[in-house]
Order: structure tokens, then C-alpha cells, then sequence
């Protein structure tokens, strides 16, 4: 059954303005696997586009889950990457849901989608 669904768009040049003004922002969204999975990117693009789509996935789970972020937090989502490429998305504390993510970039943006199934 469908728990939710959520979806979110973020500009890049947004994300781009907040990581060079707050060096902590990084890592307030990404857990520690995803800080090392952007230090593999060397490129800057590519690495505002990898945070910006992972901040528009979790945003779209807190829409998904109906509380927003905050009862859950931001550490409490991991997206890793499956055999194919694709992102996975888990929830600490919530293992019994299946969680599905998908995440797009264009030059401007970062748009993610998620459902929730129960
Ligand atoms: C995967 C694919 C659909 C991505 O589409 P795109 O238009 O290039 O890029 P988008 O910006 O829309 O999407 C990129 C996101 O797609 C997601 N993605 C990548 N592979 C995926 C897959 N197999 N399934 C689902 N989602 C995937 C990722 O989340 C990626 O963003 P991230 O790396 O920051 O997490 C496309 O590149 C494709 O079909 N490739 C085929 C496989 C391929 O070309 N392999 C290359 C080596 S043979």
C-alpha cells in the first residue's frame, strides 16, 4: 500500500550560495557514507549537483512521510547507490517501509521524487 509520495526542486545555484557561505551545511544533510561517496567527485558541478539532488531526496521523503523534515532528520536518511546506479533510500528507525527514490539533474536544477510503500 502507499504510505506517501513527496517531490522537491532545488536551483543548484541555490545550494552552490549556501555550501560557500556555511561549511557545516555538507554536513548537516550527508551522512558520513555519502560525504565519502561526493569526496570521490573532483568536479565542482558535479559535486554541488550530487548534494543538491541528495537535499531535494530527503526533503521529498520528509513530504512522503507528512511530518517534513525535523521528526525526521536529515542524518537519518541514507542514500547509497544500487548495483545499477540508481539511489536507495533508507530511513533509520523505519526499516519496514520500502522506500522508493528517483532523482534527476538539469543545468540549473536538482528534482526528486519519492514514494513510500507500506
Ligand atoms: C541512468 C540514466 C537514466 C541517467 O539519466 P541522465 O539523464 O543521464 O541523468 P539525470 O540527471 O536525469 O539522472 C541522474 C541520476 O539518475 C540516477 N540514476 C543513475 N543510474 C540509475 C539507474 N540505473 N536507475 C535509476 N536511477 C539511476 C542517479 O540518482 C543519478 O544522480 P546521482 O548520480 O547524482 O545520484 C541514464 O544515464 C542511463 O540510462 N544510462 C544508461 C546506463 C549507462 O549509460 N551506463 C553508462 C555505462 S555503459
Amino acid at each position: 500500500m502507499i504510505k506517501g509520495i513527496g517531490i522537491d526542486l532545488i536551483e543548484l545555484d541555490r545550494i552552490n550560495q549556501i555550501i560557500k557561505r556555511n561549511d557545516r551545511f555538507v554536513q548537516r544533510i550527508l551522512t558520513e557514507k555519502e560525504r565519502g561517496q561526493l569526496a570521490a567527485y573532483k568536479n565542482e558541478s558535479r559535486q554541488i549537483e550530487f548534494v543538491a539532488g541528495r537535499f531535494a531526496a530527503k526533503e521529498a521523503l520528509g513530504k512522503a512521510m507528512g511530518t517534513g523534515i525535523g521528526k525526521v532528520s536529515f542524518q537519518d536518511i541514507e542514500i547509497s547507490r544500487s548495483e545499477h546506479g540508481g539511489p536507495e533510500m533508507k530511513l533509520h528507525g523505519y526499516e519496514h517501509l520500502k522506500i522508493w527514490v528517483s532523482i534527476s539533474h538539469s543545468e540549473q536544477h536538482a528534482i526528486a521524487q519519492v514514494v513510500i510503500e507500506e
